[in-house]
């Protein structure tokens, strides 16, 4: 496997597949990979000749300079992971060589990039939106592949890929979670054994509420328990929320057939979690 950490080499050689039409796929990750990241390389690797994943801790995502500081960085086993799993070349550029000094351009997604993730990180999505447009110039993939633990983000860049013409399929893959029903995050690293067994919350509340809201439970009522449920657990909760999967508009009363996603974000032992399932 390559490692490259400059963009005009990585120019170089992704101009000599695109001269052979070979299919490049995509995996850009944050590091501290896991499964869920893994799951991604494997998918990309059937359907791609080569394979490129991206390593790189954005930090205009984040709008909180702790959490920047706190994100775990796991380069040596991140870049041996990726090699045992099938990935051809591996990115990992440093702030110079992706960001200008001085950089103004601020991508605004509307009304999605001001609910859920985007009301309580401020910024957050101009971020993603930024480096993901940098990636997609770069790598030019024919396939990009994201998590859906990640739905909105999956959404915005869903957005970006259409409203910027990039010419990049968007391939999102069902969460891997653990034997308890926790979603694989990178952030789980930072959770003591104890942390990882009260953040099992997040997918037990999920789980129950669309079985709730399948059974025509009203959205209120549903919200109202997991809120009684997360209490009880004493976690911190951030949000708890049912969305119209395209829109990301709240849902306070469902429709028939509406493609609804539910959201949650809260935090155990001070790390901030985040976990979804679709309704349809
Ligand atoms: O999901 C992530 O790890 C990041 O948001 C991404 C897509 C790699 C952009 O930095």
């Amino acid at each position: 496997m390559l490692v490259i950490n400059e963009i005009s080499q990585l120019i170089d050689i992704i101009d000599g597949y695109k001269i052979q039409k070979k299919i490049i796929g995509f995996v850009p990750t944050m590091g501290a990979l896991h499964e869920g990241h893994l799951e991604l390389i494997k998918v990309a690797k059937k359907e791609c000749y080569i394979v490129i994943s991206s390593i790189y801790i954005n930090p205009t995502q984040f709008n909180n300079t702790t959490d920047l500081a706190k994100y775990p960085r796991t380069l040596d086993s991140d870049t041996k992971l990726l090699s045992e799993n099938g990935c051809d070349l591996v990115f990992c550029p440093n702030d110079g060589e992706m960001y200008n000094k001085n950089e103004v351009i601020n991508i605004d997604f509307g009304a999605i990039g001001n609910v859920l993730e985007g009301k309580y990180r401020k910024g957050h999505f101009n971020g993603v939106g930024l480096i993901i447009s940098k990636f997609f110039n770069i790598v030019r993939p024919d396939i990009a592949y994201f998590g859906q633990k990640d739905f909105q983000q999956f959404t915005v860049i869903k957005m970006l890929v259409e409203n910027l013409k990039f010419n990049v399929k968007l391939r999102c893959i069902p969460t891997i979670r653990a034997k308890s029903g926790l979603a694989l995050s990178s952030r789980n690293m930072r959770l003591s054994e104890a942390g990882k067994e009260k953040a099992v919350a997040f997918y037990n509340s999920l789980s129950k509420a669309k079985k709730n809201l399948l059974e025509g439970i009203s959205v209120k009522e549903v919200i109202k328990e997991a809120k009684i449920q997360f209490e009880k657990e004493e976690i911190e909760l951030e949000y708890f929320e049912v969305v119209n999967s395209d829109t990301f508009v709240i849902i306070n009363s469902m429709e028939v057939g509406e493609n609804a996603a539910i959201c949650v974000a809260g935090y155990v032992e001070g790390i901030r979690l985040i976990d979804n399932m679709l309704l349809n």
